[in-house]
């Protein structure tokens, strides 16, 4: 071939590749009100930076006629480009080209991105629009499934992995994204199930829509599977370039920098009346979280699962910190199984990828119930506990008013290496509420004994002065420079070392 054909021949196949399953498969995808799988990269990646690989790469079935059909790329696009300048490496599945399903040579390509991402450390971002495993190739697709499976786990705590969640997600392909860091999901547009309605209706005779069943409003509000949902494409695609600017790129680069117009010493003089006057009266957590960070940014995960929990990511003095708070608006801010797995899901990432956790506490201490109890909150309360003392990065807590009882010592107190405890003035740290406490220990009394003693409980541990007395609390300090106190602390703290001793991996009460 002369070099002009071979020149001509590959602007042939780029244009072949560009175009997918052609217009009118392209069209039907914007008639879903889905973007093609280059217009998602166009938005997610940086101007001009997308790099693209394998774009000649063709299937090698033979099978069902499928030696008749080859089409450049094979459902998948693949390459690097920038997040506000700094690498990533993506995948984003076209649903245009075999319904983005995944065939052996389609699973390599994905295979190889992510195999350079960990050897030069950096995140990957899967785009997921698939109808699952290609079925004319059988085992060999299960075969790149599979493949790909494994890359999740070893890059898992090493670069981390970011699923969107764009079109169909079913069967065994949803446990790719499920092994990565986060996911986010687009409303009424997406969906994740390991078997579909029909199955189910079949098998259990429940009648359930693709949406009901594994929707992004079920994952993130019921299954806690996915981690946000929105309106529709580019929202979850400019959200996840916000995620990526709060991420290292990976566990050894420490978290990343930008410079802030947001003084460290900044006095938010209104958090000295955020605790209502009485103890039983709730207040919005978010409103000290934002008080505190950078510019009020915060990137909230789950916010709509396990609400007595808040997760999230925001920055103190330009550097990412991992923020995990009681939320008295919900359920009192008590611990229970949902709101244990996620903070327990959070503080791990953190940990992994070397981001200071800033604890913010206000928990009555954990739910009671049957329900709870017989859904095991021994074993996944055990997580958070877990996870907090297995912890080594800087780790600096603040209790705003309750810290009872078992919940007090999980929430990055001092006895699990908390490098910071602080209290506010409001703060009350006992093994319980007085009232409950003292119809314990008076059981029996008249009314007027126990509203005594209850009052004389109330002035013994309604405060912070006992846990100070011990040790527990470094310093009580003003609700109005919690913004001061935690960004010295973390400055103090940017070169801790702790390591916890050698072992093959631990045993966390999965
Ligand atoms: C090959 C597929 C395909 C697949 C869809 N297509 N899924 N080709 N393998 N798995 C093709 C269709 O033939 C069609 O081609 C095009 O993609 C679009 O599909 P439609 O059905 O027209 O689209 P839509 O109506 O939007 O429905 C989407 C869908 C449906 C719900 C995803 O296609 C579907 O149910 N597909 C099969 C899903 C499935 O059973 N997958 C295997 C699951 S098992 P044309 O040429 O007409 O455009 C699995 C195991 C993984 O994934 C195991 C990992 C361990």
């Amino acid at each position: 071939m002369s070099k002009i054909a071979i020149v001509e021949r590959l602007e042939q196949k780029r244009e072949a590749a560009r175009m997918g399953g052609g217009e009118k498969r392209i069209a039907a995808q914007h008639a879903k009100g889905r973007l093609t799988a280059r217009e998602r990269l166009d938005v997610l990646l940086d101007e001009g930076s997308f790099e693209e690989l394998d774009m000649y790469v063709e299937h090698n079935c033979t099978d069902f006629g499928m030696d008749q059909q080859h089409i450049p790329g094979d459902g998948v696009v693949t390459g690097s480009g920038t997040v506000n300048g700094r690498l990533v490496f993506v995948f984003s599945q076209d649903f245009t080209v075999f319904g983005g399903s995944l065939s052996e040579r389609h699973a390599q390509k994905i295979c190889k991105i992510m195999d350079m991402a960990m050897k030069v450390g950096a995140p990957v971002i899967g785009l997921n629009d698939s109808g699952g495993a290609r079925i004319q190739e059988g085992v060999a697709s299960l075969g790149g499934y599979a493949e790909v499976f494994q890359r999740n786990v070893l890059a898992s705590g090493v670069v981390p992995q970011i699923s969107l969640i764009m079109g169909p997600c079913a069967g065994g392909a949803v446990y790719s994204p499920a092994m990565t860091d986060f996911i986010l999901m687009v409303k009424d547009s997406s969906y994740m199930f390991v078997t579909g309605p029909d199955v189910v209706k079949t098998v259990t005779n429940e009648i359930v829509t693709q949406e009901e069943l594994g929707g992004a409003v079920t994952h993130s509000t019921k299954s806690g599977v996915a981690d946000v949902a929105f309106e529709n494409d580019i929202e979850a695609l400019l959200a996840a370039r916000d995620l990526v600017d709060m991420l290292p790129a990976n566990n050894r680069e420490g978290v990343p920098e930008r410079p802030t117009a947001d003084d460290w010493e900044r006095k938010e003089d209104s958090l000295d009346t955020l605790i209502p006057a009485s103890a039983n009266q709730p207040y919005d957590m978010h409103e000290l979280i934002r008080k505190v960070v950078d510019e009020g940014e915060f990137f909230e995960m789950q916010p709509t699962h396990a609400g007595n929990i808040i997760t999230g990511f925001g920055r103190i003095e330009g550097r990412t910190v991992g923020i995990v708070a009681n939320q008295p608006m919900v359920l009192a801010g008590c611990l229970d199984i949902n709101s244990s797995k996620k903070g327990a899901r959070f503080v791990r990432f953190c940990d992994a990828f070397e981001i200071p956790i800033v604890t913010f506490v206000d928990v009555p201490g954990f739910l009671p119930g049957v329900a709870q109890e017989h859904n095991g909150i021994i074993k996944h309360g055990a997580k958070l506990l877990f996870a907090y003392a297995e912890a080594t990065v800087p780790k600096i807590t603040v209790i705003t008013r309750k810290a009872y009882g078992g919940a007090y010592d999980v929430m990055a107190s001092k006895h699990l290496r908390g490098d910071l405890n602080y209290a506010w003035p409001t703060a009350e740290i006992a093994v319980m509420g007085a009232k409950g406490a003292v119809e314990i220990i008076f059981r029996g009394k008249t009314l007027e004994e126990i509203a005594e003693r209850t009052a004389e409980y109330e002035a013994r541990f309604a405060n912070p002065f006992v846990a100070a007395s011990k040790g527990f609390i470094d310093e009580v300090i003003m609700p109005h420079s919690t913004r001061r106190r935690v960004a010295l602390g973390l400055r103090k703290l940017r070169n801790k070392t702790l390591e916890n001793p050698w072992k093959k991996h631990d045993n966390i009460p999965l």
